[in-house]
């Protein structure tokens, strides 16, 4: 799979992720998708490259998709065709994945500001919210020209501002809370698997 540089920059641990029953390294045979939302450089790539490498699941990163559909970047297509055109591509990308089963899902950012996005996941599978403190998003995002939502908004106070903006539709969408500060992608990915089963 190709890499965009997109994804937040969490601390690696070589470690695979523990307390994992047997059970649930079928993941690719759940019976229903995960979704991971969140805010800039919470770590959603990061955590569906690892559900895909470590537990096999069918990885879609929309971004990607989008990015490749349209023949041109992101940061290319909100300059040229306008961040509603953008919008538009991920609502019918994420009614499209409506068909799969068992696939880890990476949205982009602003995906559960509609409510019919929030709508259609819901439809196919769980919602996981990873959140960050705009400090460690701050430290993951800095550098990385490829959001244009962040280009001169890379400060603490401007990343919280747009945060506590959107935090009530991360929050209502959510079925599952993980805070990820401080954690490796593979912890990260251990707990979600342990939540997972717990709700068995
Ligand atoms: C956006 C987040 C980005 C990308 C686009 C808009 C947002 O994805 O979809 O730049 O509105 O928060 P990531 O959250 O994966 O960086």
């Amino acid at each position: 799979m190709k890499r965009t540089g997109r994804t937040a920059n969490l601390p690696a641990a070589s470690a695979a992720a523990d307390g994992v029953t047997e059970k649930m390294k079928n993941m690719n045979e759940l019976p229903f998708n995960l979704f991971l939302i969140g805010f800039m450089g919470t770590g959603k790539s990061a955590l569906a490259s690892c559900l895909h490498r470590q537990y096999h699941m069918e990885l879609v990163e929309m971004d990607e998709k989008i990015a490749e559909q349209e023949g041109m970047s992101i940061p290319e297509i909100f300059e040229q065709k306008g961040e509603p055109y953008f919008r538009d591509a991920e609502t019918a990308l994420l009614r499209a994945l409506g068909t799969k089963k068992g696939a880890v899902v990476s949205c982009g950012g602003g995906v559960p500001l509609r409510e019919c996005n929030v709508e259609a996941m819901r439809q196919s599978g769980k919602i996981v919210l990873l959140t960050a403190s705009p400090e460690t998003v701050k430290k993951r995002v800095s550098g990385n020209r490829n959001r244009p939502l962040l280009r001169n908004r890379e400060s603490v106070e401007s990343i919280r501002e747009l945060m506590e903006e959107r935090r009530p539709r991360y929050e209502q969408a959510a079925d599952l809370v993980i805070a990820t500060d401080g954690k490796t992608v593979e912890e990260i990915c251990g707990e979600l698997i342990r939540r997972l089963q717990d709700e068995k």
